[in-house]
């Protein structure tokens, strides 16, 4: 890793850090409106804490595609404008964070601040789109499949930013229904693209760890793909049910999602086989968070198969199930898989003995209050969506009252959520500070487990 990367590594881990300290105060702002509206408002925390989550998974991101590429394509040209990107998109992020801390906003839901700050974003994905596919025209025959999977996120991630910012053209805010449709749509949209990028890095380390490149060769890989492509592409149907819409669009997009999973399922499954003993022990760590992963797919496969009954989703949606199911994807999903990467990345296997038994109980504590936490939102879902739709109990604060109580316990498993990944982020910090700076990262890399895949 060369000096910027690790400054990048050490500033997304951060951004985790501040993602989950800033969600648990924005779990009691929401619950003790009276102490908290005078210093640091709801409304305030809310778009802290999801943009910095969003920044935590883009980020990451990138990185694992920055760092494990280096592997298979070797330029100095990408190196030099990758540093661009990184010195650019992280003084955004600040600047973001800034604007945040002074009640500056603006956007649009997930990107509330100052529109103006989209362009130096769009700018920096733009350099990293240029340094990353002049690299990879150079690449010799055929490609793995994360590559393509990473290629293809980083450029559909243009195509959904770039969506995502149509409102500022007129004609899309003339109609209210017509901007909330592409806003939702392109959200949508974008977790598809991220999720290739970090799908595509969960493949590579399963090659890794169990030194069998067939896993990114098989058909059900290849399947995995197209159906990814597919729901990046089509998935938004069930992103856009509050605006009228043919039923048979969500069933569509539902089914494709639901499908995307399973394949993700079998996939770590066939990985879980082909580890013997000797390699589990070896990657003890990443290979906990990627079954951990695995895990919290089939959960959440259950909430949507259970969401998508109409006769439910009339009581759930809008209600924190939905919020169960984003945050449910985005910690037990992405992040999982984002720290199984980083620790394989930062050789996590070298710490010591008493370090990695520590690293061990974050892990489990993280795992344990992650699910009272996800549980304690869709009870939360439940109660109100039964009160508001079958009760029919029309005083919001009425209706609340045991809502609020089942969030007291949402909000005391955070601090569990937090104490867990952050005791793990802390180590990687730690681990970051003694890893070797590569001297020149661009000389002609290892392309050892290229050539092995080509044979
Ligand atoms: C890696 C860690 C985390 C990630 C990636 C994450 C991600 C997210 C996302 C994407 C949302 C938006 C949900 C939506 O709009 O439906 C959200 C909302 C929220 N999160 Fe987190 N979160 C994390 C940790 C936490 C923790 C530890 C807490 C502590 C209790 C927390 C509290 C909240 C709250 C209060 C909201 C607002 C919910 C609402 O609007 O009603 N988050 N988070």
């Amino acid at each position: 890793m060369n000096t910027t990367l690790k400054i990048y590594t050490g500033f997304t881990l951060a951004l985790l850090l501040g993602t989950l300290a800033i969600g648990l105060v924005a779990s009691w702002a929401f619950l003790y409106p009276e102490i908290y509206n005078d210093y640091i408002p709801f409304y305030q925390l809310r778009p802290i804490h999801v943009s910095m989550a969003l920044f935590w998974i883009i980020s990451g991101a990138t990185i694992c595609v920055m760092n494990f590429k280096k592997e298979f394509f070797s330029s100095l040209f990408g190196s030099r404008l990758e540093s661009i990107f990184i010195y650019l998109w992280m003084i955004t992020i600040v600047t973001i964070l800034v604007f945040y801390g002074f009640k500056k906003f603006g956007g649009r839901e997930y990107w509330e601040f100052p529109p103006l700050l989209s362009l130096p974003l769009l700018a920096a994905w733009l350099l990293l789109i240029v340094s990353y596919f002049t690299d990879w025209k150079k690449l010799p025959g055929k490609q793995p499949l994360y590559v393509w999977m990473w290629s293809t996120g980083i450029l559909f991630f243009l195509i959904t930013f770039l969506e995502q910012n149509l409102w500022h053209i007129p004609w899309f805010r003339q109609s209210f229904l017509r901007e909330i449709t592409v806003q939702w749509k392109s959200n949508g949209s974008m977790v598809g693209a991220w999720n290739q990028m970090i799908y595509g890095t969960a493949l590579l380390l399963m090659v890794k760890m169990s030194n069998e490149p067939a896993i990114a060769r098989s058909k059900k890989a290849f399947a995995f793909y197209f159906l990814g492509l597919t729901n990046l592409m089509f998935n938004w149907g069930h992103h856009i049910y509050n605006v009228p819409s043919a039923g048979w669009i969500r069933h569509v997009s539902y089914a494709v999602s639901m499908t995307e999973w399973l394949i993700f399922i079998s996939i770590v499954q066939g990985f879980r086989q082909k580890m013997d003993e000797r390699s589990k022990f070896r990657h003890l760590i990443p290979y906990k968070f990627i079954i951990a992963s695995e895990f919290w797919v089939f959960m959440n496969l259950l909430l949507a198969l259970f969401m998508s009954v109409p006769a439910i989703n009339r009581y759930t949606h809008g209600t924190h199930i939905t919020v169960a199911h984003a945050m449910g994807a985005t910690i037990g999903i992405n992040s999982m898989i984002l720290l199984a990467a980083f620790s394989y990345m930062l050789n996590i296997h070298s710490i010591k003995e008493e370090v990695k038994k520590r690293f061990i109980k974050y892990y489990w504590l993280s795992q344990g209050s992650l699910m009272l936490f996800w549980l304690s939102l869709i009870g939360a879902g439940i109660v109100k969506g039964y009160r508001h739709t079958a009760l029919k109990i029309e005083p919001f604060q009425e209706m609340m009252r045991p809502v609020m109580s089942v969030l007291k316990v949402f909000s005391y498993s955070g601090i569990g959520v937090l104490i867990g990944l952050g005791g793990i982020t802390f180590i990687l910090l730690k681990q970051l500070k003694r890893e070797r700076v590569a001297a020149d990262i661009s000389k002609p890399s290892k392309l050892y487990l290229w050539k092995q895949e080509s044979r």
